[in-house]
């Protein structure tokens, strides 16, 4: 019998149990802070409390219900020497690049200026935009930054990637490393991001970087909050050098009640639901990381900790 940890929402593991049932053998999903959960052989969590591993002697691998581990790079707690593994779910991928468009394309066909013509009853064309030609860049070009680089350049628009090592994408312009951050964002009208939190990406889209886009472009963050200065952002969006931004995750979520983004006219405020786990999709690649935990092979998808992703 597979004793499986759980830590997130207890209200996906019916899901989870539902899921897994088939494709591992015996098994049972018990609270990761429980007593029975100290006796777990694997974990499946989202942000587990610190020490919440130290506290469980057989474990043999951690699997995240996500793809980001940033605060799992916090935790000195979490052990590492065993496996931590992120989910790497196609759903989760389609997801986020439907949410990347929806509000690419919001901006760049002015969504906001008709519904707000809309509730005035004023009927009035606005110019458009060029439908071709405009320049979108990817922040991260992985597994999901791949798929939204090449939905964007299926629209029609011009598509720079970004990543910290050389990539090659079909159809893409792909700029490798922060030496070519700057000449990746020169003159860029949409920018959007879905990079891991490393202390290489904390504070990447700052004033700097806005200085170097396209005036009035539209910033969508996917990725973490930290990547944005979010005084800079502020600031940017003010003086017009930015024309709005999409923002998914925060320095602080829940984002506080008192912070400027919930009021800001050209902001829209998501509650971190860009990409949400699917316990079905996810269901493959989670039963092969643990039957990989416990045959002691290899998982796919293992943490690299010196990365940090
Ligand atoms: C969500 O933000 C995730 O990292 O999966």
């Amino acid at each position: 019998m597979i004793r499986i940890g759980f830590y997130g929402s207890l209200e996906d593991i019916p899901g989870w149990q539902a899921s897994l049932a088939g494709r591992l053998a015996a098994f049972e999903i018990v609270e990761l802070m429980s007593d029975q959960g100290a006796a777990c052989d694997v974990a499946l969590v989202w942000a587990p409390p610190a020490n919440a591993f130290t506290r469980c002697p057989n474990l043999r691998g951690i699997i995240m219900q996500g793809q980001g581990v940033d605060h799992m790079m916090r935790d000195g707690t979490v052990p590492r020497d065993i496996p931590l593994v992120r989910l790497v779910d196609p759903d989760m991928a389609n997801a986020l690049s439907h949410w990347a468009i929806l509000n690419a394309l919001d901006f760049w066909r002015d969504g906001a200026l008709y519904r707000d013509q809309q509730a005035r009853r004023v009927w009035q064309h606005l110019p458009q935009r060029a439908a071709t030609g405009a320049k979108v860049g990817i922040l991260g070009i992985g597994a999901i930054g791949s798929v939204i680089a090449r939905r964007f350049a299926a629209l029609g628009f011009e598509v720079r990637g970004y990543a910290r090592t050389e990539r090659e994408i079909d159809g893409v312009t792909c700029f490798a490393g922060p030496g070519q951050l700057a000449a990746f964002a020169k003159g860029l009208d949409i920018v959007v991001s879905v990079l891991p939190l490393t202390p290489d990406t904390t504070g990447l889209m700052n004033a700097d970087f806005f200085a170097n886009l396209a005036d009035g472009a539209f910033i969508i963050n996917g990725g973490r909050g930290p990547q944005v200065n979010d005084t800079d952002l502020l600031a940017a969006l003010e003086s017009g050098k930015l024309g709005g931004a999409a923002l998914d995750v925060f320095t602080v979520e829940p984002l506080p009640q008192d912070h400027a983004f919930w009021i800001h006219p050209k902001v829209r405020v998501w509650p971190h639901v860009a990409a949400q786990t699917n316990a079905t999709s996810a269901a493959d690649q989670v039963a092969a990381a643990i039957t990989a935990m416990m045959d002691g092979a290899e998982p796919a998808n293992r943490v690299d900790w010196s990365r940090g992703y």
